[in-house]
Order: structure tokens, then sequence, then C-alpha cells
């Protein structure tokens, strides 16, 4: 078993044995108020791309409610692909945000969009601040590790419920109501128990999973502020099953010439730490500026991993990417905003399965199914990829 796939099961164990426990609680305060449920909702799904005040990779969703029905929304969450087709107001939104597709939320009820629009119309401040710890009740299915630190760092409540609960105990002692105190005792204990068991789940949770490269190199910098397209540097994308890093060689295709950063500094370093960094760049590719010319061969620039899914399941980047038409940003989040990449979408089979499910395969607009495959697209329309087998066990697994 990988660091990566350790980190997701604990993650999910993590947000399993949460839900259990805070589902208890939460039926004690369940008069809670919607608009707490769709804090920790959009916490956990939405603020990747979404803030209520300001654009990010999405528009700003203060008071939505008031300018979209309930409906519009529940269809533009629950599936947007479509929905950007037919409604001609989620079109018009869809041009207006670069055509970047948004991540598609199946799972989430009309309770849970009421909820949701609940909490864009009083924000923050309308919510009681104990309500965080809901959002990992409403754990769903690509959730992003990102966003496991935000609802577990909530933890100063803890030691008060411990306190509380001894002072309890110490009462019920002195007043010789033994049974209670016994009874408080063992509530102690256990929540106790949990709280450290939690505490120590949450140690594995490397949550959006971030590690530190040899060279910083932003997303931000070059697929953002520079629009570099994608797959100008993740090239084999579109016809292969990875993805690929791009080698020194590609980025001295721009490097030969900017050896120096002008743009914004970020992350606490200043001008001659970025330079530093392009200049490392153009010693991994063996370039000497000063000559304006290779000077020896170089060595390769040893980036760390990020996604890895377990060996015995089977990924391909050019059925998705080529075939399927997905964006990049469905599946690895707003990469064009991250200085540094993070994992976006927790890799799960579940994930996997779910997307499967849900989404209709492109049997029209796509040369894939042209020839071969064309009788059998006319007799298939609306099919999802599910209803294509990409749900057998043999397409992931060999
Ligand atoms: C991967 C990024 C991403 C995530 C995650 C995401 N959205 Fe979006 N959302 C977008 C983009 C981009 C648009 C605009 C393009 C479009 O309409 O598809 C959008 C549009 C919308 C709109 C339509 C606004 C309008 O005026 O038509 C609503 C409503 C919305 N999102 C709600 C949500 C909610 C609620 C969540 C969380 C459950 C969420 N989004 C998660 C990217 C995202
Ligand atoms: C200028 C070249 C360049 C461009 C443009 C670029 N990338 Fe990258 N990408 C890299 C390099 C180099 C790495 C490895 C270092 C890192 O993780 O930052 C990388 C890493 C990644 C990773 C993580 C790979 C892993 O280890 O799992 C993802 C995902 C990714 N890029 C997606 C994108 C997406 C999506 C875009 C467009 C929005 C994009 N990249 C644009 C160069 C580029
Ligand atoms: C298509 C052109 C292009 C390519 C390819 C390219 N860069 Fe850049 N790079 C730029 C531009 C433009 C800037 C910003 C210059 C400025 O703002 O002054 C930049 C800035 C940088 C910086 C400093 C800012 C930051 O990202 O932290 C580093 C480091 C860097 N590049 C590394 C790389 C690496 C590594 C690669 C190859 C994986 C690469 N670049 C590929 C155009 C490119
Ligand atoms: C359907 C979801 C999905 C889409 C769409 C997608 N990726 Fe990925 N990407 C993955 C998964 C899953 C992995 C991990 C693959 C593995 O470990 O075998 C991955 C891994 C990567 C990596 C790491 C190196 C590799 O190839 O394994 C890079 C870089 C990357 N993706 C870039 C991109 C870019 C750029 C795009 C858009 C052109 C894109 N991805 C579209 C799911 C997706
Ligand atoms: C965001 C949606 C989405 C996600 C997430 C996703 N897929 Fe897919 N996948 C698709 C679509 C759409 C197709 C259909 C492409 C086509 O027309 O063949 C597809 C097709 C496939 C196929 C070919 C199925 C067949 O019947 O030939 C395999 C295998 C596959 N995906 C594996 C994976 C794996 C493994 C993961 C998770 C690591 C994954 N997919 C995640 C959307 C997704
Ligand atoms: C669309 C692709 C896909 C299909 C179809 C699929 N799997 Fe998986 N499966 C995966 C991926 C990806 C993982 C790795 C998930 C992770 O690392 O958490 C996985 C993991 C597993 C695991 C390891 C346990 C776990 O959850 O990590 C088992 C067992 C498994 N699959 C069995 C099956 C069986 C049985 C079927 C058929 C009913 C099936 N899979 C169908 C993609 C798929």
């Amino acid at each position: 078993m990988n660091f990566l796939h350790q980190h997701q099961v604990i993650s999910k164990l993590n947000s399993f044995v949460f839900s259990f426990f805070f589902l208890f609680f939460l039926n004690l305060s369940a008069q809670d108020g919607d608009a707490s449920k769709g804090q920790a909702l959009f916490k956990t799904n939405c603020t990747a791309c979404h803030a209520l005040d300001s654009k990010l990779i999405g528009p700003p969703l203060k008071g939505i409610g008031d300018l979209r029905s309930e409906d519009y929304i529940f269809n533009q969450i629950t599936n947007p692909a479509e929905w950007v087709k037919t409604n001609p107001d989620a079109k018009k939104v869809f041009e207006e945000y670069g055509k970047i597709p948004m991540t598609a939320f199946p799972q989430l009820t009309k309770d849970d969009v009421k909820n949701i629009i609940a909490y864009t119309k009083v924000g923050d401040e309308g919510v009681a601040p104990a309500a965080d710890a809901t959002a990992v009740v409403s754990t769903v299915i690509g959730q992003t590790d990102a966003e496991i630190p935000a609802q577990n760092s909530n933890w100063w409540w803890q030691p008060i419920v411990v306190l509380v609960l001894a002072g309890l105990v110490f009462f019920f002692a002195r007043k010789k109501l033994s049974i209670i105190a016994i009874f408080f005792t063992i509530v102690l204990l256990l929540s106790a128990a949990y709280f450290l068991f939690a505490w120590l789940m949450q140690i594995g949770v490397d949550s959006g999973y971030k590690p530190v490269q040899p060279i910083e190199f932003s997303h931000k910098v070059h697929a953002g502020d520079n629009a570099i397209d994608c797959q100008y540097c993740h090239s084999s994308a579109k016809r292969s099953k990875t993805s690929g890093i791009p080698s020194a060689d590609v980025c001295m295709n721009c490097h030969k010439f900017i050896n120096e950063y002008k743009g914004e500094v970020y992350g606490g370093h200043d001008k001659a730490f970025f330079d530093g960094e392009i200049a490392k760049v153009q010693k991994a590719a063996g370039w000497d500026k000063s000559k304006f010319a290779y000077s020896d061969n170089g060595k390769s620039i040893e980036w760390v991993r990020i996604h890895n899914l377990p060996d015995f399941a089977y990924y391909n980047h050019s059925q998705h990417v080529t075939v399927a038409g997905l964006a990049c940003q469905t599946c690895h989040g707003p990469v064009e905003g991250m200085h540094r990449v993070e994992q976006f979408s927790q890799l799960t089979m579940h994930w996997c399965l779910d997307c499967h499910k849900t989404t209709p395969v492109k049997l029209d607009e796509n040369g894939y199914y042209k020839g071969t495959y064309e009788e059998f697209a006319k007799g298939h329309k609306g099919a999802t990829v599910a209803d294509m087998g990409g749900r057998e066990c043999g397409k992931c697994h060999f």
C-alpha cells in the first residue's frame, strides 16, 4: 500500500467515525437551522471554485437564491453539463466563465440544495460557529481532500466537553449519586478515547496532498496569469494513458528567453528567489545563459509525484480527455489558481464509479464513435458510461 492510498483510506475511516459520532450529537441540536448545514456543504464542496462575494473559478454565490430558482440551482449542481446545454441563462454563465465545466454533485438532494441556498443568503455571520462540525457528517463523494483540515481544525470544543463531563462526574460523586457518576464516567472515558482516536487519525490525513517540489514552479503563474494551455506541457494527456510531466526541454522553449521573474511574488519569497528557481531550470536543462547555448546534458528534475492510483487500478487520460471530452479541472480542480498543485479529488473507486453512473457518453460529437461504433451509437442515445459497461470490474481491474 503506497502512501497516498493509505492516507485516502485513513481519511475515509476518519469521516466515517466522525459521521457516527456527530450524528448522535446533531440529533440533539437538530433545530440548528438549515443555513449551518448549507455552510458545511458549501465549505466541503464548493469553496474550491466559489466564494460568496467574489469571483473565483465560478461566479460569486451570495444570495444566489434571489437570482435563480431553486430548480435552476438544483439542476446546475446535480447535472451542470446537461443544464448549461438546456438552459439559456446557465449557458450564458458557462460561456462567461470560460466554459470551465462545474463538477457535478449528483449525490446532493433537494434538501441539501435548500440548505446551501439558505447559507448563501445569510453568509458566515448568519451561522452559529459550532456548525462547522456538520461538514463532516455531510461528507459526500467527490469531496476534496483539500477541505479536510478546514473541517478538522475546529477542536477547541473538545477539551471543553471533556472538562464539562469531568465536572459532572465530580458533582454527582460528591452528591453520592454513584449511578449517575458512573454513567458520566463512562461517557467521559468514551469521548476522551474518541477524541484521542480522531486526533491520531487526523495526523495521517495528508489533506490535499501537496508536496514541496524541487523547483518552486507555480501553476498559477504559468497556467493562470500567463494562460499557458495545460496540454502545452501535459501534451500526452490527449493521446495516451498518462498526462506526463514535461521535461526541462519543454521549459526551455520559454526559459531560454525568460531569465527572471517580474510577476507578483508569493509564498514569502522575494524576486531573487524566483530568479534563482528559473536558473535551476536552466541548469537542469544544461543551458548556459551567458553563451546562449546548451553546455552539457543537464539532469532531469525530480518532481514529486502527487496523484497515484494503486497499481491494480487502470486509468487512462486520453479516454477521459479526448473521448469523453472532460476538462482537466473536472478531476483536478482549479489547478490554474494553485501555486503548488494539490490533489483535488479523492481518487477512490467510488469517485470513479459515481461519475460513470451519472455521465452520459457523448455518442454524437465524437470521432471515437464514428465508424466501428456508429451503428452502436444510434441505438444507445442518452446512455451513461455505466450503461456502456463503465462499472464492470474488468474495465479498471485486470
Ligand atoms: C470545479 C469548480 C467548481 C465547483 C467545485 C463548484 N462549482 Fe459551481 N460553478 C463553477 C463554474 C466554472 C461555474 C460557471 C460555469 C457553469 O455554469 O458551469 C459554476 C456555476 C455555478 C452556479 C450557477 C450560477 C448562475 O448564476 O447561473 C451555481 C448555482 C453553482 N455553480 C453552485 C455551486 C455549488 C452550490 C457548488 C458546491 C456544491 C459548486 N457550484 C461547486 C465551478 C464550480
Ligand atoms: C508550463 C508547464 C505546465 C503547464 C502549462 C501546466 N502544467 Fe501541470 N505540471 C507541470 C509540472 C512541471 C508539474 C510537476 C510539478 C508540480 O507538481 O508542480 C505539473 C504537475 C501537474 C499535476 C500533478 C501531477 C502529479 O504529480 O500527480 C497536475 C494534476 C497538473 N499538473 C495539471 C495541470 C493542469 C490541469 C494544467 C492547466 C490548467 C496544467 N497542469 C498546466 C507543468 C505544467
Ligand atoms: C510557454 C512559456 C513557458 C514555459 C513552457 C515555461 N515557463 Fe516558466 N515562466 C514563464 C513565464 C511567462 C513566467 C513569468 C515571467 C514573469 O512574470 O516575469 C515564468 C516563470 C517561471 C518561474 C518563476 C515563477 C514561478 O513559477 O514560481 C519558474 C520557477 C518557472 N517559470 C519554471 C518553469 C519550469 C520548471 C518550466 C517547465 C516545467 C517552465 N517554467 C515552463 C513561461 C514559461
Ligand atoms: C476523469 C478524471 C481526470 C481528468 C479529466 C484528467 N485527469 Fe489527470 N489524473 C486523473 C487520475 C485518476 C490520475 C492518477 C493516475 C494514476 O495514478 O495512474 C491523474 C494523474 C495526472 C497527472 C500525473 C501524471 C500522470 O499522467 O499520471 C497529471 C500531470 C495529470 N493528471 C494532468 C491532467 C491534465 C493536464 C488533464 C487535462 C488535459 C487531466 N489530467 C485530466 C484523473 C483525471
Ligand atoms: C468526471 C467523470 C469521470 C470520472 C471521475 C472518471 N471517469 Fe472514467 N469515464 C468517464 C466518461 C465520460 C467515460 C466514457 C468515455 C467514452 O465515451 O468511452 C469514461 C470511461 C472510462 C473507461 C472506459 C469504459 C469503457 O466502457 O470502455 C474506463 C476504464 C474508465 N473510465 C476508468 C476510470 C477510472 C479508473 C476512474 C477513476 C480513477 C475514472 N474512470 C473516473 C468519466 C469519468
Ligand atoms: C471505473 C473504474 C473501476 C471499476 C469499474 C471498478 N473499480 Fe475497483 N477500484 C478502482 C480504483 C481507482 C480503486 C483504487 C481506489 C483507492 O485507491 O482508494 C479500486 C479499488 C478496488 C479495491 C480495493 C479496495 C478499495 O476500495 O480501495 C477492490 C477490492 C476493488 N476495487 C474491487 C472492484 C470490484 C469487485 C469491481 C466490480 C464490481 C470494481 N472494483 C470495479 C476502480 C474501479
